[in-house]
């Protein structure tokens, strides 16, 4: 089982969106393994988004993503990252998907309310910056069979 680092950012929780949002992910069969509400310290941010920091939009990120709460989530499933990728969409929310986070709730890059990591790396290196070990849960849900072939 694959897990990705998930981020509802401080648009999503401030329109109030987290609700919906969790619910996709756990319709869709994914698991919740943890998840705290945050203001994100500066220097985590740009931690966070280090690989941008030579980016002309870097100041505004950094500001954008500690403006207010973030719900920071390890989400747990098969082949999970890409999963959680294409169910957020394209990051320009004009060019995501109907039916795509982004797509259905968003309209600018600089406001596109969620973040899920790109690569098993970035999931590896998202989920320590984040979260202790003993932070994230393991637990058996019980409808697993349900969801996979081969649980
Ligand atoms: P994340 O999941 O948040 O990492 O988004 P992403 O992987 O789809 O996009 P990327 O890593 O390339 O960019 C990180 C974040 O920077 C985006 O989600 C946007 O919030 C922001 N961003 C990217 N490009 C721009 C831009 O051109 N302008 C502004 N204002 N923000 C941008
Ligand atoms: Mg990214």
């Amino acid at each position: 089982m694959q897990k990705s680092f998930v981020m509802l950012k401080p648009d999503a929780v401030l329109r109030r969106l987290t609700g919906k949002i969790l619910t996709r992910f756990e319709e869709r069969g994914l698991q919740i393994l943890a998840a705290k509400m945050m203001i994100i310290p500066r220097a985590q941010a740009e931690e966070h988004y280090a690989e941008h920091q030579e980016k002309p939009f870097f100041g505004d990120l950094v500001e954008y993503i500690t403006s207010g709460p973030v719900l920071a989530m390890v989400i747990e499933g098969d082949e999970c990252i890409s999963l959680i990728r294409k169910m957020v969409g394209a990051t320009n929310p004009q060019e995501a998907d109907l039916g795509t986070i982004r797509g259905d709730f968003a309209i600018q890059t600089g406001r596109n309310i969620v973040h899920a990591s790109d690569s098993p790396a970035s999931a590896e290196r998202e989920i320590a910056l984040f979260f202790q070990d003993d932070e994230i849960c393991k637990y058996q849900l019980p409808d697993q069979e349900l969801v996979y072939e081969e649980p």
